[in-house]
């Protein structure tokens, strides 16, 4: 069987991704539907060896095409509208904003963690993409929660400017020619913004609160206590996380170690004596979640601390969606 894939948001800093991405993995795909706004309908997109004309995304567009799967990547507002129509037109909506992520009916995937959630598709026809800095987190959080169940979680993120998609690149990009801030609310360049996303009343910015209460949602498991500080640092590509972990068993470092590296989705890089852990400059381009410096936490009974960087784009946005649509028809034709 093909299908037929459409990519709403083909020309952003993601929906690009998706193109590039679907590419490398080759789906069994019939045909392909790349939408944007009414701004980028009629321009031409190389893709998979054609050109392809950016379609107007509009309420009608998905009528009489069959869409099988529709990746999403086209902010909140669009999702929010459109993923329902796209759903009662038939497709498979893999969203990659936080519109759908909370909803009880949809599912939140992670492929390396949670593939058996997939199936709650069928309430609502959408499937949500994790916020990227969750994902890298949980990937090589999971492994460690099966062997000795994780009771809290300390996340401090150094989270570089294209998770704020175009507008927050060439922000930083602007700053390095000493030009002000367009997207941001001070100078990225030079700088560290310990503000993602809006306030809330709690204090904690919305970026943090996504980390929570994701990581809780993709584990499965409510009872985990988590706190988090999101910080935007003067990279291009590429977040990084110190993640300080409580478990309620014991671990062997040594065991510890052997079972991050043999985890789905992980690359250990931890040879301190070398200089050797994971930066985003490795990560820039890769779809695997690194990993390194991890060392007893001497502070608790039973913690370790982690560092972990992945490519935001890739694993954090659309790797990550393209392997739940890889995942979806896996289990349609199993
Ligand atoms: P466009 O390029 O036509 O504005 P980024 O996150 O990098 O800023 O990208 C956002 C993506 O979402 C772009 O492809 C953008 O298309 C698309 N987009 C934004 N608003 C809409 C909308 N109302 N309808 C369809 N696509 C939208």
């Amino acid at each position: 069987m093909k299908y037929n894939i459409a990519v709403v948001g083909a020309t952003g800093m993601v929906g690009r991704k998706f193109l590039q991405v679907l590419e490398e993995r080759n789906l069994p795909a019939d045909r392909y539907y790349l939408f944007a706004s009414a701004r980028s309908a009629g321009k031409e997109i190389d893709f998979m060896g054609k050109k392809y004309d950016v379609l107007e995304l509009t309420e009608e567009c998905f009528k009489g095409k069959d869409i099988h799967i529709a990746l999403f990547s086209a902010g909140g507002g669009t999702s929010l509208h459109f993923a329902p129509i796209a759903a009662a037109a038939g497709a498979v909506v893999i969203d990659n904003s936080s519109a759908w992520r909370m909803d009880p009916e949809v599912p939140l995937i992670v492929p390396e963690v949670n593939p058996q959630d997939i199936k709650m598709y069928k309430n609502k026809g959408i499937i949500a993409n994790p916020n990227c800095s969750t994902i890298q987190a949980v990937v090589a959080l999971k492994p460690l929660h099966d062997l000795y169940k994780i009771k809290r979680i300390v996340y401090s993120t150094y989270q570089s400017v294209s998770g704020a998609g175009m507008k927050g690149f060439t922000d930083l990009e602007r700053g390095i020619r000493g030009e002000p801030p367009e997207k941001f609310p001070w100078p990225i360049f030079g700088n560290c913004l310990p503000h993602i996303d809006v306030f809330l009343e709690n204090g904690y910015t919305r970026e943090e609160s996504k980390m929570i209460e994701e990581t809780r949602k993709i584990m499965g498991d409510y009872s985990l206590r988590i706190t988090a500080t999101a910080v935007r640092v003067p990279v291009f590509y590429g977040h990084s996380e110190s993640i300080n972990v409580e478990f309620a068993k014991d671990f062997d470092l040594a065991e510890l170690k052997a079972a991050l590296e043999k985890a789905p989705g992980v690359i250990v890089v931890d040879d301190p004596k070398n200089n050797r852990y994971p930066m985003p400059i490795d990560a820039q381009d890769k779809d695997e979640v690194f990993v390194g410096r991890i060392r007893r936490d001497e502070s608790v009974a039973s913690g370790v601390n982690l560092w972990v960087v992945a490519d935001n784009i890739r694993k954090g946005a659309a790797t990550n969606a393209v392997q739940i649509a890889q995942e979806l028809i896996r289990q349609w034709e199993a």
